[in-house]
C-alpha cells in the first residue's frame, strides 16, 4: 500500500479518516483513549510536513440526517487539541468547502450524521474528496465497511495513500497470518458465537490451540451441561456442535465463577460445569481452566487474543481475564490482542505497553484474520503515486 511516508505531502490539504470511535461515558469523559493515541502519529506527521489537516471520524452508530449531541465529537475535539497542543476546530457545516485561516486543524463532526456515509452514497464521497488534495485513511478500526468516508472517497480523491497506523496494523496482522512462531494460542472471548463461527474455524486452522471464553464458551458448554441461566444463544448449539466435531484444538472451560446476580457484591461460587443450577449464571472462568489456560500460554510463542473471559468489569468476575493477561506478560512471547473490551481490560491492569501488538480494530481486526483482505484495504493496495 502507498503511504503518507512514500508521498510528498508538503503544505497540501490532507484529508485523515481516523477511528476515533472511543468508548464516552454518561457524562461525556472519554473512558478509553487508546484509539485516539494510536491515531496521533499520521496527525503529527502531516503537521510536522506543513500540511492543512482535516480529520473525519465516526463516534457510535447514529441515525443518519440528524444530529445527536451524545455522539457529537466535541469532547473528542478537546481532547485532540489538548494532546496536540495545538488549535483544533470543530466543524458541523462543511460539505461545500472548507476556509483554513491559519494552521488550525479541521475535526469534522460525526460523520455518520450525514445522510449517505454508511450506503456510500457517491455525491457524498466526491463532497469529501473535494475538500482535499490527499486522502488518507488511517481508520482501520473502520476498514471493513464500504462507506463513503473509508471507501468512496477513495475513487474521487486527487490522491489516496495509508496513514501510519494502518500501515501498522496490516503489517503486524500479517506476521501473525503469514510467519508467525509456533506454538500459536488464539484466545476467543466476548458474548456471541453466531458472530464468530468463521473466525472460530479459521483460527482453528491457523493455531495450536484455540481457548474459548465468554458467551462463546458458553453456547458451546450447553450442548452438553445445562448452564442454568448463563447467557447463551441457544439458535447456535446446532453449528456450535460441528464446530466441536470438526476442530478437536478448541478448549472449553472445565470449571467457571458462578453466581446469581452480576455486581461487585454478587455471591460468587466455583464449580464444575456440569454442576450449574437453573439460577446461576456463568460469568468467570475457574481455576482449573485457569491454570490450563496458563499452561498453554508458557509453551506458545505466538498469542492472539480478542475478547474477555468474564465479566471483568466486576472484580469478582476478572481473575480469568486477569489470569491470561499476566501469563501472557510474563512470557517472553509475540502477542497481538485487539477488540474494545479487550483493550478495556489492558488498560484496567495497566498493561498497555507489554503487549506486542495492540489492534485499534474489533470487527476489523477479526474480518482481516479471517480473510486476510478487507474491502478498504484492497481498494488502497491498487492505489499508486499520482
Ligand atoms: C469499531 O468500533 O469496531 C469501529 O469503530 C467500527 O464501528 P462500527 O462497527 O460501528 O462500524
Amino acid at each position: 500500500m502507498l503511504s503518507i511516508l512514500n508521498l510528498n505531502i508538503k503544505n497540501k490539504i490532507i484529508f485523515i479518516r481516523s477511528d476515533l470511535n472511543v468508548p464516552i461515558d454518561l457524562n461525556g469523559n472519554i473512558i478509553s483513549d487508546i484509539r485516539i493515541k494510536l491515531s496521533l502519529p499520521t496527525i503529527k506527521y502531516a503537521l510536522n510536513k506543513g500540511c492543512k489537516i482535516i480529520i473525519a471520524s465516526h463516534l457510535g452508530n447514529p441515525i443518519e440526517g440528524k444530529f445527536n449531541k451524545l455522539l457529537s465529537l466535541k469532547k473528542i475535539s478537546i481532547y485532540l487539541a489538548k494532546v496536540l497542543n495545538h488549535k483544533v476546530i470543530l466543524k458541523k457545516n462543511y460539505l461545500n468547502g472548507l476556509k483554513f485561516k491559519n494552521n488550525e486543524i479541521f475535526l469534522l463532526e460525526n460523520i455518520r450524521f450525514n445522510i449517505g456515509e454508511k450506503d456510500n452514497n457517491a455525491i457524498l464521497a466526491e463532497k469529501y474528496a473535494s475538500l482535499c488534495d490527499i486522502f488518507v485513511m488511517d481508520a482501520f478500526a473502520t476498514s471493513h465497511r464500504i462507506h463513503a468516508s473509508t471507501y468512496g472517497i477513495i475513487k474521487f480523491a486527487k490522491q489516496s495513500c495509508a496513514g501510519i497506523l494502518l500501515i501498522n496494523e496490516i503489517k503486524n496482522l500479517t506476521r501473525f497470518l503469514k510467519n508467525p512462531l509456533k506454538p500459536i494460542i488464539s484466545i476467543i472471548g466476548g458474548s456471541k458465537i453466531s458472530t464468530k463461527f468463521n473466525i472460530l474455524k479459521k483460527l482453528s486452522e491457523l493455531s495450536d490451540k484455540v481457548i474459548v471464553g465468554g458467551g462463546i464458551a458458553n453456547t458451546l458448554i450447553a450442548l452438553n451441561n445445562n448452564i442454568g441461566n448463563s447467557l447463551y444463544e441457544p439458535n447456535a448449539i446446532l453449528l456450535a456442535q460441528e464446530i466441536i466435531q470438526k476442530y478437536k484444538n478448541i478448549i472449553i472451560p472445565i470449571d467457571c465463577i458462578v453466581s446469581t446476580t452480576i455486581s461487585n457484591d454478587s455471591l460468587i461460587k466455583e464449580k464444575k460445569i456440569n454442576n450449574i443450577l437453573k439460577n446461576e449464571k456463568i460469568l468467570d472462568i475457574g481455576h482449573k481452566t485457569i491454570n490450563i489456560i496458563q499452561n498453554e500460554i508458557k509453551k506458545a510463542k505466538t498469542i492472539l487474543w480478542n475478547g474477555p473471559v468474564g465479566v471483568f468489569e466486576f472484580k469478582n468476575f476478572r481473575k480469568g481475564t486477569e489470569s491470561i493477561i499476566n501469563a501472557i506478560v510474563n512470557n517472553n512471547i509475540f502477542s497481538i490482542v485487539g477488540g474494545g473490551d479487550t483493550l478495556a481490560a489492558l488498560e484496567l491492569f495497566n498493561v498497555c505497553n507489554k503487549i506486542s501488538y495492540i489492534s485499534t480494530g474489533g470487527g476489523a481486526f477479526l474480518k482481516y484474520i479471517e480473510k486476510n483482505k478487507l474491502p478498504v484495504i484492497s481498494l488502497l493496495k491498487n492505489i499508486s503515486q499520482n
